[in-house]
């Protein structure tokens, strides 16, 4: 299994020691079960733990100790049983040897190990998705941290140490990102090659799961594939694609490292996009394309998102479907009628990267999240720096519950057409027009930035010249 090397990872447990002043006990989790307790799910472990070991096992936990500059593992032991029906895994010695850590001990004793070697002194925690690990986790530690609530995830300080060592891409990290954007990049490709009238969305899924599998990989979130992106996270595959459908597909590979892609592509179902297609997906990858070009160190991601909405509301203008200077409109918060969403996050180990910790780590002091329809749901608004990764994606709908609840209408009035949002509705044999969004995956460098996912074809003459190539 292709991994960061093992020098890689001594030098972020290494960092890691170094960013803190207190011991931290840090857990994978264990397998959760899908349904009765023999029946596990894939397991993953969490991303924290991920980021300073290679292939963490099932359960496997982890005492940092800066006063000795300590790391102890701890696995589960090697039984017989497990040997039988799950094959044979290392001894602790070799672990340690494989991983470079000062010891491995005993799952079972964990609790008994960190008494001992911390006595007095008190061991910060991070809560992790399996809820067991959590809270043997916060009875060690005498700490009460809560998965499902971003504010109690974990120590403040602990999280602000923990994000900015994750926000900092070293180059073996960015190695395997550019490796999750190319399987990122044949599982859409193979999709659109397969897309024609008559195919039905579970069909392109099932391309794009088998592209994923083909190379080690799973996915890294809930692929949507859908002719109704106007859903935004719809994860239902049950439509047939149809002649005058747009086909929108947001996936992306997780490697075993962890780490991911989140790509977003948008097509025509018969391969030549029509007028109102042609119109629409020319104002979404114009705001995508000048927010990219934006990127680079110090420039602030609210930013990239109100120009990007100011390039959309430009072009709903253009064509009738707002009134006013894309100036006014994105004040008012007209242009989330039709984009109604953020513009992006980070990505990394985990697709909407540390979004389990808060806005702690993504709006700065002194900067909190907009109350307004839209905005509200802009998930990011840092400072950019060298090394951070994140997703840029615009996307223009015509949602009915939007275009027909009475506030919004009464809200916008003056700024929408919302007559002429209604023919959208009605497009496409009354299945209306649906969504396009158009998503890359960009980290800024020292001196700009680098789209990893520039080989996904998102221009128009591209798309056409794959749409239905492999049928
Ligand atoms: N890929 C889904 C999302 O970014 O929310
Ligand atoms: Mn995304």
């Amino acid at each position: 299994m292709r991994m960061p090397t093992t020098a890689h990872f001594k030098l972020r447990r290494k960092q890691f020691l170094a960013a803190i002043d207190t011991p931290v006990l840090l857990m994978a989790g264990d397998w959760i079960p899908r349904n009765y307790p023999a029946n596990p799910g894939p397991f993953r472990a969490d991303s924290t733990f991920l980021f300073l070991f290679p292939d963490p096992e099932p359960n496997a936990a982890a005492l940092f100790d800066p006063k000795d500059k300590s790391v102890t593992l701890f696995l589960n032991e090697r039984t017989a049983a497990d040997a039988l029906w799950h094959g044979p895994s290392s001894s602790f010695a070799a672990v340690k040897r494989a991983i470079g850590v000062t010891r491995v001990a005993k799952r079972s004793d964990l609790a008994g190990v960190v008494k001992r070697q911390l006595g007095r002194r008190r061991a910060r925690t991070l809560a992790v998705a399996d809820p067991r690990a959590t809270a043997e986790a916060r009875e060690i530690c005498g700490d009460k941290v809560d998965f499902a609530d971003a504010s109690r995830i974990g120590d403040p300080d602990l999280l602000l140490a923990v994000a900015k060592l994750r926000n900092h891409r070293l180059p073996e990290e960015v190695k395997e990102m550019r490796l999750a954007a190319r399987i990122t990049r044949d599982a859409h490709k193979t999709a659109m090659a397969h897309t024609r009238p008559g195919v039905h969305e579970q069909e392109l899924y099932g391309h794009v799961e088998g592209t994923f599998a083909k190379h080690g990989c799973v996915q890294a979130y809930g692929t949507i594939l859908s002719v109704r992106g106007e859903v935004l996270h719809n994860h239902d595959h049950s439509n047939e694609v149809r002649r005058g459908d747009l086909v929108l597909l947001d996936a992306g590979a997780e490697l075993p490292s962890g780490y991911c892609g989140d790509v977003t592509r948008t097509w025509p179902a018969n391969g030549r996009f029509n007028a109102s297609q042609r119109d629409i997906y020319d104002i979404v990858l114009a705001a995508e394309e000048t927010a990219i070009a934006m990127i680079k160190p110090g420039v602030r991601y609210g930013d990239l998102h109100f120009t990007a909405a100011r390039v959309i509301a430009d072009g709903l203008t253009q064509l009738g479907l707002m009134r006013g200077s894309a100036d006014d409109l994105v004040e008012s918060g007209a242009h989330a009628v039709f984009f109604p969403h953020g513009l992006g996050h980070l990505i990394g180990l985990d697709v909407h990267d540390m979004e389990g910790f808060g806005d702690l780590i993504h709006y700065p002091p002194g900067r909190t999240r907009s109350a307004q329809f839209g905005a509200a749901f802009l998930r990011l608004d840092v400072d950019m720096e060298p090394g951070m990764y994140v997703t840029v994606e615009p996307g223009i709908y015509f949602v009915p519950p939007i275009l027909h609840d009475a506030a919004l209408r009464k809200q916008f009035r003056g700024q929408v057409d919302f007559n002429k949002a209604e023919r959208f509705l009605k497009m496409n044999s009354g299945r209306g027009f649906g969504g396009v969004r158009i998503e890359d995956d960009v980290m800024c460098t020292d001196r700009g930035h680098d789209v990893l996912t520039s080989d996904v074809p998102k221009e128009r003459a591209a798309l056409e010249a794959l749409i239905g190539s492999a049928v």
